[in-house]
């Protein structure tokens, strides 16, 4: 993969909200690949900016976010469509119609994630995929595992992905269970992916997923097998590479 180390916060968001706005400048009807979580939320910070600066268009652009909680009314505070929302589609000119994020929400969870298969299938490929990791390796919510799941499927929370989230929530209890997640396949369909990487916490996790096996124990790992990948990390992130 391509290595951008940032000097500093300024520089990450700077860089990182660069590459979707050079994408959009070439190809105002680009298929967006989205994460939630904070390690994106300045680069959505960023576009809003060149957004208002008139440097960025989302006109015509399309976005697929990776995943959502189970169980939260889409209007919950921390549910992922609301964060999309108020991050970053509420502040630009995408149409709210050209949003995609799994209907968590959904009574029929499963029924939900067939639907965003075949909604991704009839996209094509994503031109840009936006990616956090977890610190168990996690991308998407594809936790580590001896199998992974190539398409949009109902999954079951680590413990520690729901302790390492419950920081946003009340009380652990409060996090859901499950998720629904694009698979493996899904993302790496994507012609161009970008990792963003941030914290020393991270740094352990992201040096084993670039330099280690290419194993379904750290589905990071198989960024490894993409062709086109920027991995963005700060100088914490990124001290072990
Ligand atoms: C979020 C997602 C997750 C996060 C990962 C890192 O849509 O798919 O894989 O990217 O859990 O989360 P943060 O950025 O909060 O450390």
């Amino acid at each position: 993969p391509n290595i951008i180390k940032a000097q500093n916060e300024e520089q990450f968001n700077d860089i990182g909200a660069g590459i979707v706005a050079s994408l959009l400048q070439s190809n105002p009807k680009a298929l967006l690949g989205l994460a939630t979580g904070s390690s994106p939320v300045g680069v959505y910070g960023r576009l809003v900016e060149l957004y208002k600066e008139g440097s960025v268009s989302f006109a015509q652009a399309q976005s697929y976010n990776l995943d959502e909680y189970v169980g939260l009314p889409s209007d919950h505070p921390e549910s992922y469509r609301r964060f999309m929302n108020e991050k970053l589609f509420n502040l630009v000119d995408i149409l709210p119609e050209n949003t995609h994020v799994p209907m968590g929400s959904s009574p029929d969870p499963e029924k939900a994630a067939a639907e965003y298969t075949e909604l991704l299938q009839q996209a094509g490929r994503l031109d840009l995929q936006i990616l956090g990791v977890g610190l168990n390796g996690h991308i998407g919510f594809n936790e580590p595992a001896s199998e992974l799941h190539g398409f949009t499927h109902v999954v079951t929370l680590d413990e520690s992905t729901r302790q390492a989230n419950a920081r946003f929530f009340s009380s652990i209890d409060e996090v859901p269970t499950q998720a629904i997640t694009m698979g493996i396949a899904s993302i790496l369909h994507a012609k161009q992916i970008l990792l963003l990487v941030r914290g020393a916490e991270k740094a352990e996790v992201i040096s084993r997923a670039l330099n280690g096996p290419v194993t379904t124990h750290c589905p990071a790992s198989l960024l490894q097998t993409h062709p086109n990948v920027i991995v963005l990390v700060d100088q914490e992130a990124g001290r072990l590479l």
